[in-house]
């Protein structure tokens, strides 16, 4: 199974100054599949980013892309890869058409090959009918695809996309995230950031980072499946008296607040359920509705770091 993994990394480090960026990161990718990195702000993703796309060396450990090491070889790795970076910088006042012909320029494309291929991007990204315009004038989600085509131009078998879509409004991600699935059929492996839990779940596998550290690594299932205890969602009248309260209860292990509900981990959901009721009528507190239900990907992450924290002295 020499090429199943596409990006191994062997206590991948990197520390500026006094901050350790990622610490002694040991992962690998497969190729073909759409690889999730989540975390909160500061984890470490697009340090970790950087350094698979051979553009920063680590500190500490090493990184192989396609069997090329980032730091004895970047070359052959800058070939076969596409980095769309958090910042990406379009040309604004250059049109659709003009920004995807400069980024072939870049990459030294000519001859019908080169017009075939922005043809295709422009299509394959919706844009077509966008090509003359400037692209400080187009959307947010348009400016993505923009960027995402420019990222492609030289039909690269390895993607990295640093939060691709964050700031953009869900349809637009959605539409996103069709052309992202596109890819994956095509056979390209696709690294991706996100601050999205449902773009997570939309991944082959998920790495959780933390501290620069990967706490988890595996599944969306498996990952949902690792949350301590039995998960209760319920609507009480007053949403942070009930927090502080249950939190306070015997047998219950973790509230969450969404929206207008608390979503409850229970070492055992069926006792919690039966004395319910009775905890928030002792508080003049009114439940309007309380059932099981089974964790999404934001309850299984939250609880992961927070026990991570825990852990940390
Ligand atoms: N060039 C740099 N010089 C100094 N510190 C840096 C540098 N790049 C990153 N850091 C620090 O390393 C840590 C990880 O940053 P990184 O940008 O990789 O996190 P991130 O997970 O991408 O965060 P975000 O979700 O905000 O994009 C942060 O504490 C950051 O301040
Ligand atoms: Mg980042």
């Amino acid at each position: 199974m020499a090429d199943e993994w596409v990006i191994e990394t062997e206590g991948l480090t990197r520390t500026f100054k006094k901050v350790t960026a990622v610490n002694n990161l040991t992962l690998q990718i497969k190729r073909g599949e759409i690889f999730g990195l989540v975390g909160p702000d500061g984890a470490g993703k697009t340090t970790t980013i950087r350094l698979l796309a051979a553009i920063l060396d680590p500190t500490g450990g090493s990184a192989k892309v396609d069997g090329f090491d980032t730091v004895a070889q970047p070359e052959p790795i800058k070939r076969r890869i596409g980095y769309m970076a958090q910042r990406f910088n379009l040309y604004g006042d250059l049109s659709v058409w003009e920004n995807l012909n400069f980024f072939a320029d870049v990459f030294e494309m000519t001859g019908t090959e080169r017009q075939e291929r922005i043809e295709m991007l422009l299509n394959f990204a919706r844009l077509t009918e966008f090509r003359d315009r400037h692209a400080a004038h187009l959307s947010g989600g348009m400016q993505k695809k923009l960027a995402l085509a420019c990222t492609l131009i030289h039909t690269p078998d390895i993607i990295y996309l640093d939060e691709p879509t964050t700031g953009v409004d869900p349809v637009s991600r959605r539409e996103f995230w069709d052309i992202l699935t596109d890819l994956h059929l095509q056979g390209i492996t696709l690294v991706v950031s996100t601050p999205y839990m449902d773009e997570a779940e939309r991944c082959s596998r998920v790495g959780l980072m933390y501290q620069g550290g990967l706490v988890v690594c595996d599944t969306p299932e498996a990952i949902k499946a690792m949350t301590e205890g039995e998960l209760i969602a319920l609507w009480p009248s007053d949403l942070r008296r009930a927090h502080d309260i249950l939190l306070g209860t015997e047998g219950v292990l973790e509230v969450q607040t969404y929206g207008d509900q608390l979503r409850l981990f229970a070492r055992d959901g069926d006792d919690i359920m039966a004395r319910l009721q009775a905890t928030l009528t002792e508080h003049n507190i009114q439940l309007a509705d309380a059932r099981r239900t089974s964790p999404r990907m934001e309850e299984a992450f939250i609880s992961l770091i927070r026990r991570q924290m825990n852990e940390k002295p």
